[in-house]
């Protein structure tokens, strides 16, 4: 296993514990509810490839709808974890775990011909954004949807200055593209919707969507009162109702972009 792949293994228990805390939650409900929208429910059983997907938060909740999921990631305690979590859900038979790098996709997955391909906090890690595009595109059917997230640039500055009380370290964050994650202890690459986005036109794709993810969560500083049930359920309706209105989705701490696959022109 590579260094890079080592990391996201060894962090297992910390990732897991972040997606169980409500801005977690909060980041798979939104990004589930703005992929559904664009998924026709009478289009039945999906075939969807989830690159980088980790442990599968993404997958099984799509699989729970019924589609077929496959995973793909180079981290082999990831991927462990989102085949335990598929068994534990009943849901082994529709999520398919295959242990590889994204930029080098075996052969039946490259030519798959998916009708969903997410491609959800991989940017944040790579050097070749467009590259990383393309092999995203590569497995999509002509028409099929894909589906980027990544940490919002425009996000860093607010959420030092708001949740660090450090407006001098904010100022530096305004000019920078660089991050330290403290749960894969890695450097990362921010990104903006604004720049992904004719990347994504110029690779083909058409008809992009922007929603925002948690536009409002990382900026209330008393995270223990999003624990609260009824605090929570009032905040996830708000994210919901803002995760594609502006300006909110601009400096929300995500962005996901939805578009669709054309032949490039
Ligand atoms: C932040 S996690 C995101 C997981 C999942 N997409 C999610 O949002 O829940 C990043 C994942 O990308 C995987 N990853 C990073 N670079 C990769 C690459 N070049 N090929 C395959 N997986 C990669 C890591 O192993 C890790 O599981």
């Amino acid at each position: 296993m590579s260094d890079a792949a080592d990391k996201f293994d060894t962090a297992m228990t910390a990732w897991q514990e972040w997606q169980e805390a409500p801005w977690g939650r909060l980041r798979y409900t939104i990004a589930e509810t703005n992929l559904v929208r664009h998924l026709d429910a009478e289009d039945g059983p999906l075939r969807i490839l989830d690159l980088a997907g980790g442990d599968g938060g993404d997958a099984l909740r799509l699989a729970a709808r019924a589609h077929h999921v496959t995973v793909v990631d180079y981290a082999p305690a990831m991927l462990a974890a989102a085949a335990e979590r598929a068994s534990s859900a009943g849901l082994a038979e529709l999520i398919t775990c295959v242990e590889a790098d994204v930029t080098a996709l075996p052969a039946d997955i490259a030519d798959g011909e998916f009708d969903v391909v997410l491609c959800h906090n991989l940017l944040p890690y790579v050097d070749d954004v467009p590259g990383t595009l393309a092999a995203a595109l590569a497995p999509l059917k002509r028409g099929g949807l894909l589906s980027v997230m990544a940490i919002n640039r425009h996000s860093a500055a607010l959420n030092i200055a708001v949740r660090e009380m450090d407006p001098a370290t904010a100022l530096t964050a305004l000019d920078s593209d660089r991050a330290r994650t403290q749960t894969f202890d890695s450097v990362l690459t921010l990104h903006t919707a604004e720049e992904i986005t004719p990347v994504l036109l110029s690779l083909g794709c058409q008809d992009v969507r922007h929603y925002g993810i948690r536009s409002f969560c990382d900026y209330l500083t008393d995270d223990a009162r999003k624990y609260d049930p009824a605090f929570y359920a009032d905040l996830e309706e708000l994210e919901l109702a803002a995760t594609a209105r502006p300006p909110y989705m601009h400096t929300a701490r995500l962005f996901q972009l939805t578009a669709w696959k054309q032949d490039r022109p």
